[in-house]
């Protein structure tokens, strides 16, 4: 049966949530959109930015060139911003950044 936690877990981002929630925290989402980020220079930041009526940033992650992040859009995260030359791809395709 669909309970009413498995929906709202599900949530804005649309995936279908796994079992067993952690206690507080975002719970998984299997099939939430990602993309893929590479960074092409040292120092990278990737920053997640809050989904409603406010847009900031919830969290920032660094990366040094040649590392590779794998991120989801997620029911806090409705966007990415990323600062300095990278490599994006998704699933409207790819671009660069810091060009
Ligand atoms: N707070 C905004 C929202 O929920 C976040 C957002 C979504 C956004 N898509 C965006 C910000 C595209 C900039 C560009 O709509």
């Amino acid at each position: 049966m669909d309970t009413e936690g498995a929906a709202a877990r599900r949530g804005a981002a649309g995936g279908r949530a796994l079992p067993g929630p952690p206690e507080g925290g975002v719970p998984p989402q299997e099939s939430a959109r990602y993309i893929v980020v590479k960074a092409l220079e040292d120092g990278v930041t990737i920053m997640g930015l809050t989904r409603g009526r406010d847009t900031r940033s919830h969290h920032s992650e660094k990366l040094d060139r040649g590392e590779v992040m794998v991120a989801q859009f997620t029911d806090p995260t409705a966007a990415r911003k990323v600062r300095g030359r990278a490599e994006i791809l998704t699933d409207v395709g790819r671009v660069e950044s810091g060009v």
